[in-house]
């Protein structure tokens, strides 16, 4: 059997082989995860790996349109597109993230009202939000009510693809990728549940409830259950049941004890999930008699517009984007991210968090430098850059290689929010409201934890309402998850926002394309509608 001879960061690994198999599906197997954005069909041009020594064809067709000349030159391949048939030496500069959880400070989360009606009794209990792009976990002692530690992390199901019907795909292909697929959450999740008992002085105890929400996606993939009716367009608007056969491995996985209880919170019908109507619990957006809004941004941004007596939801697959991931420089919200960017007197000044060298840029900072570039007329409402800006991109910090913000990371940007401005068009329309009907706009997700509002509404991504009214929300589907960890009360409540939930469905909506294509432009959501209404009362 031939053998492949991986060199990482992290050390080298000999693995044998069956002459032909993928190099990608190798490593993936063997826990070394390539970053595969596109789930290994050789259009995101991320799985790269460098050929130290051993016989290969020439790069194919595929790799020479994904691969620079000088990547080439130097060796560089596409682990997707690579089938050895003899011994193989490999370095393979980026894994997929391996799973590093970093911990979420109690600052960072949301202080919940605990539930007077506190019924989960005794032991520990744990709340996860399942996110396609970070999973959050908190563990809570029950008794006391006192939350132990939380955590967030990259889901390590990135290295399936960074989107969920890209993952979806994979699962379908064969039941190895669909184990793999919910192993690698449900090990992770496990991971940090043992990681916060441990540092709580609490040794091995095993839980006797996990919680857990997520994108009707995520929660099928993690069930293995209801994937299937996920890629049929006629599901999208139906609820999905996901719910596992049987939860003795998940029960393993996260260290739920025998007679302790898994609870996967069902969605509201196709992708919507149970995360958004944890965002509306802990937000308690339909408490309220005036219009108020919702939005979740994400690799699956979900929207719900509560009217007053109706509550409107949808959600926009609009790519990983927001969660700074699938962009050349892109990194979620930790240490070593630019997450604020201002324009100094036309000096570009980056805020990095923790204060050291810049090793990327999150959501936030994206946003402000392309809004700090539209100001200064370096980048077009179209999202061309000027002619002074080189064609490799522009340059925001020079650190170290430096930070980049290619054409190609404008254009992914302006498509998520495309997509999202497209939903919240077409959730206003059906409510019959404007924009200025809004009273109050919840931004939820990593991303809104350190947004510029002002700048966020300039190139369009959050819709013009007063700033004030704005609020940033980034961990709400956790604390949602929480409150029904802890109450029957709240977990019914969840129940009745399902059941009055009017989901709208974009895909079946002849006007998405349309609502699509106008919210590409880089300018505030308010302005377009307007133009939109002149557009269509001239036609
Ligand atoms: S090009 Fe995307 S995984 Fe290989």
């Amino acid at each position: 059997m031939p053998v492949l001879h991986v060199r990482t960061n992290g050390g080298a690994r000999e693995i044998p082989f069956l002459a032909g198999a993928c190099v990608r599906a190798i490593l993936i197997a063997n826990g070394l995860g390539v970053r595969s954005d596109c789930g290994g069909v050789g259009s995101c041009g991320h799985c790269r790996v460098q050929i130290l020594s051993g016989e290969m064809p020439p790069p194919n067709s595929v790799e020479i349109r994904r691969l620079r000349p000088e990547q080439l030159n130097h060796g560089l391949r596409l682990a997707c597109e690579l089938f050895p048939t003899s011994d193989l030496t490999l370095w393979v500069p980026a894994l997929a993230e391996s799973v590093r959880w970093q911990l979420l400070a109690e600052d960072d989360l949301v202080a919940i009202e605990i539930p007077s009606d506190n019924e989960a009794g005794d032991g520990l209990g744990a709340a996860v939000d399942l996110g396609t792009t970070h999973i959050r976990v908190s563990v809570w002692d029950l008794g006391t009510q006192v939350r132990l530690g939380a955590r967030m992390c990259l889901n390590p199901q990135l290295a399936f693809g960074s989107d969920v019907m890209t993952r979806l795909v994979a699962a379908r292909g064969s039941s190895d990728a669909a184990a793999q697929i919910s192993r690698l959450a449900s090990q992770a999740i496990g991971g940090a549940i043992e990681q916060i008992v441990e540092s709580a002085g609490r040794g091995s105890a095993r839980l006797c409830q996990a919680t857990i929400v997520g994108n009707t996606a995520m929660l099928a993939l993690l069930s293995k259950q209801g994937c299937e009716l996920l890629l049929k367009p006629e599901y999208w608007t139906r609820e999905v049941d996901f719910q596992p056969a049987t939860v003795a491995d998940l029960k393993e996985d996260l260290r739920v004890g025998s007679s302790g209880a898994v609870s996967l919170i069902p969605s509201v019908a196709g992708f919507v999930g149970s995360d958004l109507l944890a965002g509306l619990l802990a937000t308690e957006l339909t408490k309220q008699a005036k219009p108020a809004m919702l939005i979740d941004f994400g690799t699956n941004s979900e929207m719900a517009l509560w009217d007053g007596g109706t509550l409107w939801t949808t959600s926009a697959a609009g790519g990983p984007a927001f969660e700074g991931t699938g962009i050349t420089c892109g990194m979620s919200a930790e240490e070593g991210a630019i997450f604020r960017v201002e324009d100094v007197g036309g000096y570009l000044q980056c805020d990095v968090i923790g204060y050291g060298a810049a090793k990327g840029v999150c959501g936030s900072g994206l946003v402000d430098v392309i809004a700090c570039l539209l100001r200064r007329g370096a980048l077009s409402r179209g999202g061309r850059f000027s002619h002074e800006i080189s064609l490799a991109g522009f340059s925001i910090c020079d650190n170290d290689g430096g930070v980049l913000l290619s054409p190609r990371d404008v254009d992914a940007f302006q498509r998520a929010k495309g997509a999202v401005g497209a939903g919240t068009a077409d959730l206003l329309e059906k409510a019959g409201l404007e924009v200025r009907d809004i009273r109050r706009l919840c931004v939820c997700g990593a991303f809104g934890q350190h947004l510029n509002v002002p700048n966020a509404q300039a190139v369009g991504l959050v819709p013009q309402v007063p700033v004030e009214a704005v609020e940033l929300w980034a961990n709400s589907a956790i604390a949602g998850c929480e409150l029904m960890l802890l109450s029957g009360a709240r977990r019914s409540e969840c129940g009745k926002l399902r059941a009055m939930a009017k989901n709208i469905n974009l895909a079946c909506e002849a006007s998405f394309e349309k609502r699509f294509i106008d919210n590409l432009s880089l300018q505030p959501f308010e302005a377009r509608r307007l133009e939109d209404k002149q557009c269509l009362m001239r036609s």
